[in-house]
């Protein structure tokens, strides 16, 4: 057998141990292949953003561009032996497939002739989010990539605008709103729908990679309608909450009135001490 032969084994026992196919492809000299049809997996580098429901398709496509009706196409996850999807010898083994894809995963058939391997999952379920590797082997040589699935929840992402007093300050109003991916933009805009300056702005990552964002204005003018929107080009979706701010929330209280009200509420409290010492002294 030739040098290239002994190669060509080495590297298929080292694709069983699975070592990561950057160090083989690296290490071996290309000439070595020439004969074989190479090819590599494109994916996305983007991850896939679904929502709860929803049907996706991970992108998998041989380049160059050539058949995989002939080729081992793998989806897996963690475990590579508990497939997502398993197609070989121009067959769809469903047999060893992980128990959570059954009847809900496909490949194209007529795109495979073109070597589009990609896969679709329906009805995605929030344990569908992660890494999903897309494995295509040849006889003599093999590819993958890996792409990530991020699973939305629109029933969970919560939106919520609030308001608080900031003593001498004028009001603060308060947007905060979950479940976004990737990292929403806010505006503010009052009645006659011209912006608002922003004083602060937090984002912060939740479990699972999605995104939540707190955000602030001050106001104290007297048009009193202010509108917190977000939106994400990414996923097409904006949300919007508004709310009027009554004149309650304007005072314009005098001291007096404010001292008033304060012993107003503190008399309750004088007439059961009082109540208290002239029952200890009658005692
Ligand atoms: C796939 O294999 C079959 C049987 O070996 C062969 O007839 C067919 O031409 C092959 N198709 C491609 C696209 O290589
Ligand atoms: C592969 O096929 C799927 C399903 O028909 C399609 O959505 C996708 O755009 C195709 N990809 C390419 C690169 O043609």
């Amino acid at each position: 057998q030739s040098p290239s032969f002994l190669l060509l084994h080495l590297m298929e026992g080292l694709v069983h141990q699975g070592t990561p196919n950057y160090c083989i492809s690296k290490l071996l000299p290309v000439s070595v292949f020439v004969s074989y049809k190479k090819f590599s997996v494109l994916g996305s580098d983007q991850p896939i953003v679904a929502d709860v429901g929803e049907e996706v398709v991970l992108p998998c496509q041989l380049s160059p561009r050539m058949s995989a009706v002939n080729k081992t196409i793998r989806w897996f996850r963690d475990q590579i032996d508990s497939p997502v999807y398993l197609y070989k010898n121009t067959l769809h083994i469903t047999d060893e497939q992980d128990q959570a894809y059954r009847g809900r995963t496909t490949l194209f058939i007529k795109e495979l002739e073109n070597g589009n391997v990609s896969l679709g999952i329906r009805n995605i379920h929030a344990s569908d989010e992660g890494i999903y590797n897309c494995f295509v082997e040849s006889l003599k040589w093999y590819e993958g990539t890996q792409i990530k699935v991020i699973v939305t929840d629109g029933l969970h992402g919560s939106h919520t605008l609030s308001l608080k007093m900031k003593e001498g300050k004028g009001i603060q109003l308060g947007c905060k709103s979950s479940g976004w991916y990737p990292k929403p933009e806010v505006t503010w805009t009052d009645g006659k729908s011209q912006k608002l300056t922003t004083v602060s702005e937090t984002i912060e990552t939740e479990d699972g990679g999605l995104f939540s964002v707190n955000s602030y204005v001050i106001t104290d003018d007297s048009s009193h309608k202010r509108t917190c929107h977000i939106q994400n080009d990414f996923m097409k979706e904006t949300r919007e909450s508004s709310l009027q701010i009554s004149d309650v929330f304007f005072p314009r209280v005098s001291p007096w009135l404010v001292a008033f009200f304060v012993l107003l509420g503190l008399l309750p409290v004088a007439i059961c001490i009082a109540i208290y010492c002239w029952r200890k002294q009658s005692k």
